[in-house]
């Protein structure tokens, strides 16, 4: 039977009152504490309600926009978020499409790790001849993580919308969107080299672009995902959106 509304909403909210202003190890704890949460009572029931109270601008005492401390427990870095990656089994076969959508993040987690390496030692001076060294592995990255964002949004979130879930598939868009907002601005700046301007785009690239994408794989893989396994119940449509991602290019 599933668990009261009202239990429910009064548990994530004082997780939420938690996170208001948490320092990293703290959101670490939060974030355990949501994990175990969510698994009893379940990730379709936890974002049903959320998307209820998040659709009548929800806010707690003391804090005007309540999905703030709410999104910043999934704030995880990329060496933490790709152990997550890895202990995640959802016991499905490899065949499913949310298996192929798992190893798409552990894959471009990998590749991210490796590019903010980069990333992360350039300077102000020599941000423009960095990047543009590493513009294969850039264009490589972005194309992979091109490829996954299409099958979320063509043929995945579609599929869940009609199942039922509300709201969050149109945040995750959003997200998508500011990722990818983030490459045109690379990509067309590398077209014609302005070095002062760039390194804002290095700037925004490791300080919102990684944080961003970290959050956004993390909340997919641990809340998302599992809900999307009880809203689409029928093996016919995982069937068919295995059809659909097969055709995405
Ligand atoms: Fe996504
Ligand atoms: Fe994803």
């Amino acid at each position: 039977m599933a668990i009261a509304t009202q239990a429910i909403t009064e548990k994530f909210i004082s997780l939420i009152h938690e996170a208001q202003g948490a320092d990293n190890k703290k959101l670490k704890e939060l974030r355990k504490k949501f994990i175990q949460a969510l698994g009893i009572i379940g990730a379709k029931q936890f974002v049903t309600i959320m998307a209820d109270i998040l659709k009548d601008n929800f806010h707690i005492q003391g804090c005007n926009d309540a999905r703030i401390p709410l999104k910043s427990i999934f704030n995880i870095s990329l060496d933490e978020l790709e152990d997550s990656l890895l202990s995640k089994d959802y016991r499905l076969p490899k065949e499913h499409p949310l298996s192929g959508l798992s190893q798409d993040h552990i894959g471009n987690i990998k590749k991210l790790k490796a590019l903010h390496l980069v990333f992360s030692v350039i300077k102000e001076d020599d941000a423009y001849e960095k990047i543009v060294s590493r513009k294969k592995d850039i264009e490589d990255y972005y194309a992979e993580l091109d490829l996954h964002i299409k099958k979320e949004e063509e043929v995945f979130f579609p599929a869940l919308e009609e199942a039922g879930m509300k709201e969050h598939p149109e945040v995750l868009r959003e997200e998508h969107k500011k990722f990818r907002q983030i490459f045109a601005d690379m990509f067309s700046f590398l077209q014609i080299p302005m070095q002062d301007d760039f390194y804002l785009i290095v700037e925004k690239f490791r300080k919102e672009f990684v944080p961003a994408l970290c959050n956004h794989v993390f909340r997919e893989t641990y809340v998302f995902y599992p809900a999307a396994l009880e809203f689409i119940a029928g093996k016919e449509e995982w069937i068919k959106i295995e059809e659909g991602f097969s055709r995405i290019k």
